[in-house]
């Protein structure tokens, strides 16, 4: 009993210090928030318009983009030495990067217990969901903002019929979790909400409604069409009962059991401007030019291109540009951005 006991103690010693390596090399940002969430863009590019991200006029042009071997060298230098946890993948779209599935199966290698998740627009996912899957994509978000095909495309431009077949697809292959992603605008799909719920727990899928965020090219536009989550909330009522799940520690949704008789299961509401969640973010972004973002709604960011000397990764100015970055993360999103989302990341 007694050398279990010890060996339980050397166990919880080791368990200890390690936590406390963590703890001294993480990332902890001016406000003592602990930054271990990465969204890294892949590209800039998209293959559709959707109207609260970049209507079609005033993209600026793109400067040059990091190589997946520079994407590399930052991701595994934040899991190794800085307590990166989670990883998603973000554009644009990242399934328009020329060979995404090898890029997560670098990850996969270079990190292997760090969780990787994509968010997709879902139009070219039902083609390379399984390489996606094989390759170590852990859990996937899709765009899904109407279900009615001519209210899809008056949104986005794109055929929804191809993201509901990425979504089947996906929905088979055993992925940790497949969510879907609603950024709901007045007048073009409030009234979707409820068929777009009840669509998703009948097949046992996970959907959140997002507030829109005045940002880039879309600001006005969306400011204009502003839905808050009070009023998500009142229309998914109409339909459901809905009962408060538990908040898991920097989380963005609050989520819901939602019980409509025929169709039970899990909803979300993320509201960033009426019910912010500023207090407990873990996040930062990086662009796929290598601007470094610690907040989405900040316009303020610093350039990781400087990370590299005659191709030879730097990680000491990387530590050095990172802590500049999050030391100047404020309390909350001052709500200036100017930078098209489609640039930014979801
Ligand atoms: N406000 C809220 N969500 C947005 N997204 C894109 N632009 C906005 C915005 N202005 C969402 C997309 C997708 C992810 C990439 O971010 O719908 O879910
Ligand atoms: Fe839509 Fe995402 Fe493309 Fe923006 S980046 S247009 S939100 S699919």
């Amino acid at each position: 009993m007694a050398t279990v006991g010890r060996n339980a103690a050397a166990r919880d010693a080791v368990r200890a210090d390690s936590e406390r390596h963590a703890d001294a090399h993480s990332i902890v940002d001016g406000r003592g928030r602990r930054i271990d969430h990465l969204r890294l863009s892949v590209t800039s590019s998209c293959n559709l318009r959707c109207c609260y991200c970049c209507p079609a006029a005033g993209l600026r042009a793109r400067s040059a983009e990091l190589s997946d071997r520079q994407r590399l060298d930052l991701v595994t230098f934040l899991w190794r030495d800085r307590g990166l946890r989670q990883l998603r993948l973000t554009g644009g779209e990242p399934l328009l990067h020329p060979s995404s599935a090898a890029f997560i199966g670098d990850i996969r290698t270079a990190a292997p217990d760090l969780s990787i998740a994509m968010t997709t627009n879902g139009g070219r996912l039902a083609g390379c969901a399984r390489e996606l899957r094989a390759a170590g994509l852990d859990r996937l978000n899709i765009s899904f903002d109407a279900i009615d095909g001519p209210r899809y495309r008056a949104m986005t431009g794109g055929r929804v019929e191809d993201v509901i077949a990425g979504i089947d697809v996906a929905r088979a292959l055993g992925f940790e979790s497949v969510k879907l992603n609603t950024v709901v605008i007045a007048g073009q799909n409030d009234d979707q909400v409820v068929e777009l719920a009840e669509w998703s727990l009948r097949r046992g899928l996970e959907i959140r409604f997002l507030e829109a965020m005045p940002i880039g090219p879309a600001a006005e536009f969306n400011r204009a069409h502003f839905v808050p989550a009070r009023r998500i909330r009142e229309i998914l009522e109409s339909r459901f009962r809905l009962s408060l799940l538990p908040r898991r520690f920097g989380e963005t949704a609050v989520r819901y059991l939602a019980d409509g008789d025929d169709a039970r299961g899990t909803i979300g509401i993320i509201a960033p401007i009426s019910e912010s969640f500023c207090g407990q973010c873990r996040r930062m972004r990086i662009t796929a030019d290598g601007k470094l973002f610690p907040c989405l709604l900040d316009s303020r960011c610093v350039d990781l291109a400087a990370c590299w000397t005659g191709g030879q990764f730097d990680s000491g100015r990387a530590g050095a540009l990172l802590e500049q970055a999050v030391d100047g993360k404020r309390a909350a999103g001052p709500l200036r951005q100017p930078v098209a989302m489609v640039t930014l990341g979801g």
